[in-house]
C-alpha cells in the first residue's frame, strides 16, 4: 500500500513527481504529499487529503521549484486519512522529510523512548516515529545522516520502503527498503546528458525517463547523489553490488488508450494479453506445452506429495480453478489457502510439498509471508506473478510469469484470466512429465487452450449492450452468483467484481449449495447470475435455475452459444462459445467483468479507484 516517488537531477522535480504519483495512485488514494528543496535550500512539504489532484490544487499558489524531491500517495494504516497524517513527515527540527510505505510494528515502543528524549509528535503515524528516530540517532551519535539511517533501521521491526530529503544536503536522496518494494531508475547515462535518478514503488513513474533500473533488496540502503554516483549498503554498512536491469514495460501500456477507464481497457485487452501469456509456452505445431520453470525442477513435481496454492483476493479465485485443473490433469492433490490464514496457523508442511504462490503484484504481504514460512519448512516454492522482479517472484525458487502487462485498474481482470491460463499451462506441463493424460487428451487440451484468445474476442464482440442492460440494476442491494465445478470460482469472482466497484453486496455460491441457505433470500427483487454452459452438470444447473425461477428471482445467465433452453428461462443472457469445461472460466468471466463495470459506471462509482481498496496490499 502507498506509493513513493523520488527525483534528483537537473529537471524541475515537481512535474515528474506529480506524474509519478498519478501512476502510483492505484496503490492508495487517501491523501498525497510532496517535499521539495528549492534553489535557496528551503525544504517545503505540501500535503492534501484525497487524491493527487487535490494536492495539485492545493499547491497552485505555492513555490514548487527545485530539482530534488520526494512524494507519496497514501493508503491509511496508522491514523485516519487527513493532512496531518499524510506524508511526507518532517523531523522535529524540520531539516528532514521522509515518505514511507509499509508498517513499523514497534512504533509505539520507539515513540515512548523518543518522547522520553523530548520529541513531540504531530501525527498518529508510525512514519513520523521513523523520521524522528533517524534524527535522534544522528544527534545522539553525532554521525552522518546515512549512518543514522542504518542505526535507526536496525531498531525497526516491520516493513518499509522509505525516501529521505535533507535540507542541509540538497544533493542527495537516501532511500531504503525491507518488505515493501522500491526501484531506483538511473537516467542521463548517455554522453552529454546530465545524470539523474528516479525512485518508484514500481516501475510506472520511471519508465517514461529511463529503462535502466536497480531493484533494491531487503535491508538495502541507497544514496543517490546529484553527480550521478550512487552507493548501496546493507544495514551493517557493507557495500552491495547493484544489479542493473532493463525494464520490459512500455509507456503506452500505462495509458488508457482511448478507454474511459483502465478497467474497461484491461477487460478488452484480454485476448491479446492471453496470446502473450501463452506465447512461446505452447508449441503450436507440435501442440505441446514447454514451461522451463517446471522442466528445470521436474523432480520436485514428480515426487510432490501435494501442491498448496497460496493467494489472496482475485488470485485466490484463480487458484481454485487451478486446483480443479491440476488435480484432474496431473493427479496431485491440491490445497488452496488464503495466505493470511495459512501464515498464522502453524500449518503442516512436508519437505516434498510444492507451494505455488499466485499474485498479480508479487508484493502482497500475506502471500510473501506464507511462502517464506513454507520455504523455511522445506517446501519448494513456485511463483505465478505478473510484475517482473517483484518480491514474490524473487523469493520463489522457480516460476512462470503471467505476462499480461501492467494492470492498473484496482479490480483485477486480465491478471485473473492470465493466472487461470498460467495455472492451466502448469497443470499440462506437470501432466506431461507425470504422463497422467493420454496423448490424445493432452494434445486436445493444449490445442483448445491455444484457441482461447480467439474465443475471448468472440465473447467480447457478441455481448454488446451490457451498458444499457446494467442500468436496471443500479438500485439493487444484493446479487447472488451461482456456478458449479470450474464455474463455482467464477461465481465467486463475478460477485467480488461487483462488490469491489459498485458497492452492491454480492455472494458467490456453488449452485447446489443454494438450497442450503441462500435460496431463502430469493424473491422478485433478487438478481441471480448463473453460469450455465452446455457442459458437465448442465442439467443440474438448469434445475437450479428452475428453482430460482419458481421463487420469482431474476435470472441473468451465461450460456453456450445456441442454447435455447436456458435462454428461455432467463431474463437476460450472455453468450460464450463452446469450449472444454476447464476453460469455460476464461470465457464466462468476461461478461461478468463487463456487468460489474457497467453497473458501477451507472452508479457513478470511481471504477479504477474504488473506495477503501488498493491494488497492492503490502501491509497485513
Ligand atoms: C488486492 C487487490 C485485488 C487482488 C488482491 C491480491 O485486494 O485489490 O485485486 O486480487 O489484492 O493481490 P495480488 O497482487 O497478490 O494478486
Amino acid at each position: 500500500m502507498c506509493g513513493i516517488v523520488g527525483y534528483i537531477g537537473s529537471k524541475e522535480a515537481y512535474e515528474i513527481l506529480i506524474k509519478g504519483l498519478h501512476r502510483l495512485e492505484y496503490r492508495g488514494y487517501d491523501s498525497a504529499g510532496i517535499a521539495l528543496i528549492n534553489g535557496n535550500r528551503e525544504l517545503s512539504v505540501y500535503k492534501a487529503k484525497g487524491k493527487v489532484s487535490a494536492l495539485e490544487d492545493s499547491v497552485a499558489e505555492k513555490d514548487t521549484t527545485g530539482t530534488i524531491g520526494i512524494a507519496h500517495t497514501r493508503w491509511a494504516t496508522h491514523g485516519e486519512p487527513n493532512v496531518v497524517n499524510a506524508h511526507p513527515h518532517y523531523s522535529q527540527s524540520k531539516t528532514l522529510a521522509l515518505v514511507h510505505n509499509g508498517i513499523i510494528e514497534n512504533y509505539k515502543t520507539l515513540r515512548e523512548v523518543l518522547v522520553k528524549h523530548g520529541y513531540k509528535f504531530d501525527s498518529e503515524t508510525d512514519t513520523e516515529v521513523l523520521v524522528e528516530l533517524i534524527e535522534y540517532m544522528k544527534e545522539s551519535h553525532g554521525c552522518d545522516l546515512v549512518r543514522a539511517v542504518h542505526l535507526a533501521l536496525k531498531n525497526v521491526v516491520g516493513a518499509y520502503a522509505i525516501a529521505i530529503l535533507d535540507k542541509n544536503n540538497p544533493n542527495r536522496i537516501i532511500a531504503a527498503r525491507k518488505g515493501s518494494p522500491l526501484i531506483v531508475g538511473i537516467g542521463g547515462t548517455k554522453e552529454g546528458e546530465t545524470p539523474e535518478f528516479f525512485l518508484g514503488s514500481d516501475a510506472t513513474p520511471i519508465i517514461e525517463y529511463t529503462d535502466q533500473v536497480v531493484y533494491l533488496k531487503d535491508e538495502e540502503i541507497v544514496v543517490l547523489n546529484r553527480d550521478g554516483s550512487y552507493e548501496i549498503t546493507n544495514l551493517n554498512n557493507v557495500q552491495q553490488t547493484p544489479q542493473l536491469q532493463t525494464l520490459q514495460v512500455s509507456l503506452d501500456q500505462l495509458e488508457k488508450g482511448g478507454y474511459p477507464h483502465f478497467m474497461l481497457k484491461e477487460i478488452h485487452e484480454q485476448p491479446k494479453a492471453l496470446r502473450t501469456c501463452i506465447g512461446s509456452r505452447i508449441n503450436k505445431r507440435q501442440k505441446d506445452v514447454i514451461l522451463s520453470g517446471i522442466i528445470d525442477h521436474k523432480d520436485k513435481f514428480l515426487k510432490a506429495r501435494r501442491i498448496i496454492i497460496c493467494a489472496c483476493g482475485t488470485s485466490w479465485h484463480a487458484a481454485l480453478i487451478g486446483k480443479y485443473f491440476i488435480e484432474e490433469a496431473a493427479h496431485i492433490p491440491v490445497e488452496v489457502e488464503y495466505a493470511s490464514e495459512f501464515r498464522y496457523r502453524n500449518p503442516v508442511i512436508f519437505p516434498d510439498d510444492v507451494m505455488i504462490a499466485v499474485s498479480q503484484s508479487g508484493e502482497t504481504a500475506d502471500t510473501l509471508a506464507a511462502i517464506k514460512l513454507a520455504k523455511e519448512k522445506g517446501a519448494f516454492i513456485y511463483g505465478v506473478c505478473n510484475v517482473i522482479g517483484s518480491s514474490i517472484a524473487r523469493e520463489a525458487e522457480s516460476g512462470t510469469y503471467i505476462h499480461v502487462g501492467p494492470e492498473i485498474g484496482v479490480a483485477s481482470t486480465k491478471a485473473f484470466t492470465g493466472q487461470v491460463t498460467t495455472l492451466s499451462l502448469i497443470g499440462l506441463a506437470i501432466a506431461k512429465e507425470k504422463k497422467t493424460l493420454s496423448d490424445e487428451i493432452y494434445t486436445m487440451l493444449v490445442d483448445e487452450l491455444n484457441n482461447i484468445p480467439e474465443k475471448m474476442q468472440w465473447t467480447l464482440d457478441n455481448n454488446k449492450g451490457i451498458d444499457n442492460f446494467a442500468q436496471m440494476f443500479t438500485y439493487c442491494k444484493n446479487f447472488i452468483y451461482l456456478g458449479r465445478g470450474y464455474n463455482y470460482p467464477v461465481a465467486l469472482e463475478g460477485a467480488l467484481k461487483l462488490k469491489e466497484i459498485s458497492y452492491i453486496h454480492a455472494e458467490g455460491y456453488p449452485a447446489a449449495e443454494m438450497k442450503h441457505g441462500p435460496i431463502a433470500l430469493v424473491d422478485e427483487e433478487m438478481p441471480v447470475v448463473v453460469i450455465a454452459p452446455k457442459r458437465g452438470m448442465y442439467d443440474k444447473v438448469v434445475s437450479n435455475i428452475q428453482e430460482i425461477k419458481s421463487r420469482k428471482g431474476k435470472i441473468i445467465s451465461v450460456v453456450t452459444e445456441g442454447d435455447e433452453t436456458v435462454r428461455v428461462l432467463s431474463d437476460y443472457c450472455f453468450v460464450i462459445p463452446d469450449t472444454r469445461d476447464c476453460f469455460v472460466p476464461l470465457l464466462a468471466v468476461l461478461p461478468l467483468q463487463l456487468l460489474s463495470y457497467y453497473v458501477a459506471v451507472a452508479k457513478g462509482r470511481n471504477v479504477d479507484q474504488p473506495r477503501n481498496l488498493a491494488k497492492s496490499v503490502t501491509v497485513e
